[in-house]
């Protein structure tokens, strides 16, 4: 048998209802194919800070390094939302993709043919939709310096910088490329670059890149019309690669072409280590401890990381036909509520996956 070690990171909010299916389905696809998985619970976010006063405490971090791959639920809440940010969950998140160096983030955007209806879009335009958005995540303007807020004059002054290396831009570009290669051979790059410098360097370490990669098109779009064209016909998408902030915004506009942001999950990948996988919605406090979240999220979070994280495909393919297999059956949580349709809560969920994996 095959054995991993799994640090997971269940959160705050949601997070530990979600990743308790998520073992749960990890446990039943472990049975089948004699894959043995060693799951070690480490703090992060709010519970962290709680605990300990630290939204990434050290020891949470070397376990996530002697691990395989890193399971994350998510963090963050009304309550740490007042705290000075240093002591912020979020900090503890941006810590934990910096501190391994995750710099690529894949989230993928799929409309399964069975949510067509719960998506808030007309069925021609998403009907088929498959769109890939590689956002990079270690760089940016959530990393660069100066920032803070400063005194000015007698006046404040709030501070972030937007920065990119072409280093940065060059390894980001070689996985969204190689993502693209193995797709429909499509590649837009997002930026400003009508107004941005970073944005120039961008577009021009993109362009150069390219000469690599000759099977694959690339194209270009400003940010402002890609937001616009997601919306308009999103099929004209493959594959999308942009920076930190951008792709934030992008992926969760394109979760809503899949019906919900409680469908979609992504991974964080570095160029060795382990990776973090972890859904692209947040903590979703106002329902949380009410058994109402959708944990498929979390549930395709555990696939991707069996498919880019441990090279087991086929245990991959079992999360997502169950996934497939239950929305087949009818059952729905409530972001994706349909007419007809069975509705049950986050561990009912749970159940009727493992029947269906059983
Ligand atoms: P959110 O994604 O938590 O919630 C947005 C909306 O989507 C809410 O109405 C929520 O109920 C709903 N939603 C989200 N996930 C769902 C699920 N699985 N099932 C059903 N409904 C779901 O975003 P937000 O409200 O802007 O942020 C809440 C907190 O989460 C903040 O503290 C934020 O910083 C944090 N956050 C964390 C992550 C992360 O850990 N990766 C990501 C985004 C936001
Ligand atoms: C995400 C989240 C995070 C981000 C926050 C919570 C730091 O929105 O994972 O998309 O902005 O990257
Ligand atoms: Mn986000």
């Amino acid at each position: 048998t095959q054995q991993f070690r799994i640090t997971l990171l269940p959160g705050d909010g949601i997070g530990p209802e979600i990743t308790a299916v998520a073992v749960d389905v990890l446990k039943a696809v472990g049975t089948k194919l004699g894959i043995q998985f060693d799951f070690t619970e480490a703090p992060i976010g709010g519970c962290a800070i709680d605990a300990t006063g630290n939204p990434l405490p050290d020891e949470t971090l070397a376990t996530c390094r002697q691990s395989d791959a890193v399971l994350l639920a998510a963090i963050g809440g009304y309550k740490w939302d007042t705290l000075p940010r240093a002591q912020r969950p979020e900090t503890g998140l941006l810590g934990l993709r910096s501190g391994l160096q995750l710099f690529a983030n894949l989230r993928p955007a799929t409309i399964l043919p069975q949510l067509i209806d719960a998506s808030s879009l007309k069925r021609d335009i998403i009907e088929g939709v498959d769109i890939m958005v590689v956002r990079e995540l270690t760089g940016g303007i959530y990393f660069g310096q100066p920032r803070g807020i400063f005194d000015a004059n007698g006046d404040q002054r709030g501070v972030n910088t937007l920065a990119y290396t072409g280093s940065e831009i060059d390894r980001i570009g070689r996985v969204a490329f190689e993502a693209a290669k193995k797709r429909q051979g499509r590649l837009c790059s997002v930026d400003k670059a009508n107004v941005l410098e970073v944005s120039q360097l961008w577009r021009d370490r993109i362009t150069a890149l390219a000469a690599d990669y000759s099977d694959v098109e690339l194209s270009h779009m400003y940010v402002d019309n890609a937001a616009m064209q997601l919306l308009r016909w999103p099929k004209q998408f493959d594959t999308i690669v942009t920076g930190n902030l951008f792709g934030d915004i992008l992926s969760d506009a394109a979760a809503m072409l899949t019906g919900s942001i409680g469908m979609l999950p992504s991974a964080s990948l570095g160029s060795s280590g382990p990776g973090v996988f972890e859904p692209v919605h947040g903590s979703a406090p106002d329902i949380a401890g009410q058994d109402k979240a959708n944990p498929l999220a979390q549930v395709l979070s555990a696939a991707m990381m069996l498919r880019y994280g441990l090279n087991q495909p086929a245990a991959a393919d079992m999360i997502e036909t169950a996934v497939d297999a239950v929305l087949n059956q009818g059952y729905r949580t409530g972001d994706i509520m349909a007419d007809g349709m069975q509705a049950v809560g986050c561990k009912a969920m749970g159940d009727v996956l493992l029947q269906a994996l059983a």
